[in-house]
């Protein structure tokens, strides 16, 4: 029998495409100062924090020490706005394919349903998405000190869901993401491409491939 308690997901880019929004709105910002950036370097900022992205943008064009505390703050406001602005019209049509049909798995399994973001947004998200009842607790970047890859948002979720980390399986769609959820000792299941989320312990192309019974064959391995 599997010792698997409980499945804790990312939001951005593993619930619904907010990720490509996140995307959007840096890339604007970055244009604004000058700091044109690619999909792959975009890869970088999957799951990290809203201030530390700011901070690998400037990073990479070299613009680190140009701002003070307070522009900085400023700009990352910008960004949010502008990400909100994005996020307005999002519906459960918004949900990424086969998200509802593993949710309901997993809660017909009897297993917990936790979730473990980034974003200060995640609430507004799930609501718009009318997912909150799914959830038996949200962990979001308002509680956490650590931004990923670091574990601390997934170990939060655990604890708050009553999960031992090596009873709980982590879904992710970021790099950073993946490092935190093996570094809090869970099962790594990754959305996305092998180049960069190598780390995890399964991979599926798509959100329509998740699926539990699949998922705890390759935990039972
Ligand atoms: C993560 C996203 O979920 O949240 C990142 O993957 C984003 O791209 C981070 O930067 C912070 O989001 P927010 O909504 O607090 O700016
Ligand atoms: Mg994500």
């Amino acid at each position: 029998m599997s010792t698997i308690e409980a499945v804790i997901f990312d939001l951005d880019g593993v619930i619904t495409d907010t990720a490509e929004y996140h995307y959007l709105a840096w890339k604007q910002l970055g244009e604004e100062l000058d700091i044109p950036f690619d999909r792959e370097f975009n890869e970088t900022l999957k799951g990290v924090s809203r201030t530390d992205s700011l901070e690998r943008i400037l990073a990479l064009g070299g613009r680190q020490d140009d701002f003070t505390p307070d522009e900085k703050a400023e700009l990352a406001q910008k960004k949010n706005e502008h990400y909100v602005e994005l996020i307005q019209h999002i519906s459960s049509a918004d949900l990424l394919p086969g998200i509802i049909s593993f949710l309901d798995e997993i809660k017909e399994a009897g297993l917990k349903i936790g979730m473990a973001s980034a974003s200060k947004n995640a609430f507004a998200v799930v609501d718009a998405l009318g997912v909150r009842h799914y959830f038996d607790h949200i962990v979001d970047a308002a509680t956490v000190a650590e931004s990923k890859p670091h574990p601390e948002v997934f170990l939060k979720a655990a604890s708050a869901l009553g999960v031992k980390p090596e009873h709980a399986i982590g879904v992710e769609d970021a790099a950073a993401g993946v490092t935190a959820i093996k570094a809090a000792n869970m099962f790594a299941v990754a959305v996305g491409e092998e180049s960069m989320l190598g780390h995890a312990d399964l991979i599926v192309a798509s959100t329509d491939e998740l699926s539990l019974a699949r998922i705890l064959e390759r935990v039972g391995e």
